[in-house]
């Protein structure tokens, strides 16, 4: 049996006062383990980038709780939660947020700078995992000189790069097209099954959420379905096992 990594015990959202009060989220209670890649599903305005938001503790919720790696988010103070976030939360945005001033390979290194751990290795790392999600080449250059895909790419690195417990995607692959969004997915999969890391990403797209362990679904605000995916995926991992044994050597 699986550890949990996250959970949330009622977890309600709302937004407006007395009449005109809406509940964005109602009750949520989610359990995800250790190692698990959740999708999830539903449709526009059901409440699943407010999730994510609860979920890293960027917003506090109304009621309920959110519990990660065993400690209660309503229980910390803000430099706590960021604090929190920044070990233990890595984040792929649906803008990719880069910083436009500094190059890939430095925009992928920042976290660790952030968190006051950078050594030598880390270049080689943040080298590594560019390489592995193919754009190697373009660690030099500056978001403003990248494709849309290749951003997001640089986005994906850098929230990997300090081996989160848990990665929280919204459309990671959004701007990618099918063969280089599968192999993404793949390594994100992968990152999963071999490191243990938790990954919850909300997509429109049931092919990509088809990568998954699990997918729950969300209407108006509440938990609407949560299956799980038995079959592994139809890939081929050999190609890219190598590159990840030599990122995380
Ligand atoms: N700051 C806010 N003030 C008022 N209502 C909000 C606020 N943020 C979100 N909402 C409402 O909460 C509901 C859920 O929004 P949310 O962004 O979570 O939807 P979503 O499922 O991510 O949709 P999409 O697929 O379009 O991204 C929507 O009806 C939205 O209008
Ligand atoms: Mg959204």
């Amino acid at each position: 049996m699986r550890t949990s990594v996250l959970q949330t015990k009622k977890l309600s959202k709302s937004y407006g006062e007395g009449a005109n009060q809406f509940f964005a989220l109602k009750n949520i209670d989610l359990d995800i383990k250790k190692g698990e890649f959740t999708a999830i599903m539903g449709p526009s305005g059901s409440g699943k980038s407010t999730l994510l938001n609860m979920l890293s503790g960027l917003d506090k919720p109304t009621s309920g709780e959110v519990t990660l790696d065993g400690i209660h988010l309503s229980h910390c103070n803000e430099s706590q939660i960021t604090q929190l976030r920044r070990d233990n939360i890595g984040f792929i945005f649906q803008l990719f947020n880069l910083i436009p001033v500094l190059t890939a390979e430095e925009n992928v290194t920042l976290p660790i700078l952030l968190a006051g751990k950078k050594d030598k290795s880390v270049n080689k790392k943040a080298n590594d995992l560019l390489q592995l999600l193919g754009i190697g080449r373009l660690a030099s250059s500056y978001p403003s000189e990248m494709s849309g895909g290749q951003q997001q790419r640089v986005a994906i690195a850098r929230a990997l790069i300090m081996e989160p417990s848990i990665v929280l995607a919204d459309e990671p692959t959004g701007s990618l097209d099918t063969k280089t969004g599968n192999d993404i997915l793949t390594i994100l999969r992968h990152f999963c099954d071999t490191k243990n890391q938790s990954l919850i990403m909300v997509t429109h797209d049931a092919n990509v959420a088809s990568h998954a362990h699990r997918i729950v679904f969300m209407k108006d605000g509440e938990l609407a379905g949560d299956i799980q995916l038995t079959a592994t995926p139809k890939v081929n991992l050999s190609h890219i096992t190598k590159r990840l044994e030599d990122v995380y050597a």
